[in-house]
């Protein structure tokens, strides 16, 4: 995607209908992959799709209590936070700002 972002702004991502009940999609916003999840309360997250531990998609991984679990290794990640919750990963992922606008699902970029 070549089309440019403007800091703090909020795009159309998906509608919550076609998010899983409990699970998570990949979307491209301004060209950076972003995991779109729902958790087992409905409350929808976005955050960098790339694990820090190595280079696989989080939105691959399984969806439990808030956390993701990356697929390849089993780090886990708070996905209000971004923090590891699990090794062998240690470093943060970006957490972005998610809206809901009746079902619409919009995201905020955090820098
Ligand atoms: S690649 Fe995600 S935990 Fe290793």
């Amino acid at each position: 995607m070549s089309e440019q972002l403007r800091t703090g702004e909020a795009v159309h991502v998906c509608s919550v209908d076609d998010l899983p009940d409990v699970g998570a999609v990949v979307a491209d916003i301004g060209g950076r992959r972003v995991t779109i999840a729902r958790d087992s309360e409905g409350t929808v997250h976005a955050f960098d799709d790339t694990c820090t531990h190595a280079n696989v998609s989080l939105a691959e991984g399984e969806v439990e209590d808030g956390l993701i679990e990356c697929w390849l290794h089993g780090s886990q990640f708070d996905m209000r936070t971004g923090e590891p919750k699990q090794l062998p990963a240690t470093a943060p992922i970006a957490v972005h700002t998610v809206t809901l606008d009746g079902d619409d699902v919009y995201v905020t970029l955090a820098d």
